[in-house]
């Protein structure tokens, strides 16, 4: 157990997770990343550089996209380190392909994966966020949530009903201390990345104003932002780091 404020951050150990992670155990929360069974290895090995690097940042076990398996992921966190007061949802999968080309099994994955889990797992910890009288929670959703992309129905659809929840659950925990805000980072120079081809990259990043790709410490540093108490009357919010990519009100 902890005095300092616990933090989970899902997809933790991914690009952009993990910067996150990073970035809170700096500000000084005690950080918990969490991680799909399938990544073990990938999770053990990020922990050790974490722990060369001086950062002591946790790792959790827990499929997202599974209500049950979020149930034990919270017992475990609660029984070893206490209650979550920042959760980060930021695990995420793409499955690109034209709508003429998806099938029901691509729809099925990015929905659940994206959009469900966010259900799943601030269910776990809202009660502990209003019963203390204070939470942050952090949506990481995307630039095509709000532009819609060629090639992303699944997950066009996933980011923007992320902000949905973002908007109704804001409401509901306003007079509670709990704020719930959503950052949509533009393309980022992470893994995820790599599942685009080369020339359709290039031809996304030309249309970028500032001509290049984000970097996972500029989004996590916006996470950052939210997540501390001084920024405790932005709720609701759908804050975009995206170069410029989406203009808008
Ligand atoms: N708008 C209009 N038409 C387009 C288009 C676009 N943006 N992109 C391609 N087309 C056209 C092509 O010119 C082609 O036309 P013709 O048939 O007349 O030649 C047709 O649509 C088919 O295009 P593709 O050859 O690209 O189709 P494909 O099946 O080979 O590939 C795809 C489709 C997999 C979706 C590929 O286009 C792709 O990977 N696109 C990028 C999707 C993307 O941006 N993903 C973001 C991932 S990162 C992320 O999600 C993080 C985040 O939050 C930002």
């Amino acid at each position: 157990m902890t005095t300092k404020t616990l933090a989970l951050v899902t997809g933790g150990v991914g690009g952009i997770g993990s910067a996150i992670c990073a970035e809170l155990v700096q500000r000084g929360y005690q950080v918990l990343a969490g991680y799909h069974p399938s990544e073990e290895a990938r999770a053990r090995e990020k922990q050790k550089e974490w722990q060369a690097a001086g950062l002591d940042i946790g790792i959790v076990v827990g499929d997202v996209s599974s209500f049950a398996a979020c149930v034990e992921m919270a017992k475990t966190i609660k029984e070893k380190f206490g209650t979550v007061q920042v959760l980060v949802n930021c695990a995420g999968i793409t499955r690109d392909k034209t709508l003429k080309k998806m099938d029901e099994a691509d729809w099925a994955a990015v929905l659940h994966t994206n959009l469900d889990s966010v259900f799943n797992v601030t269910k776990q910890f809202i009660d502990g966020m209003t019963e203390a009288g204070f939470g942050r929670i952090v949506n990481i959703s995307s630039v095509n949530g709000k532009k819609g992309q060629f090639g992303q129905a699944n997950y066009s659809a996933a980011k923007a009903g992320m902000h949905g929840f973002t908007m109704a659950v804001a409401q509901e925990t306003a007079r509670k201390g709990v704020t719930v805000n959503c950052v949509s980072p533009g393309y980022t120079n992470t893994a995820m990345m790599k599942a685009i081809p080369a020339d359709v990259l290039k031809g996304i990043v030309d249309q970028v104003p500032m001509q290049r790709l984000a970097e996972p410490e500029e989004i996590a540093y916006v996470v950052g932002f939210l997540a501390d108490r001084r920024a405790g009357y932005i709720t609701g919010a759908n804050i975009s780091a995206n170069g410029g990519l989406f203009i808008s009100f």
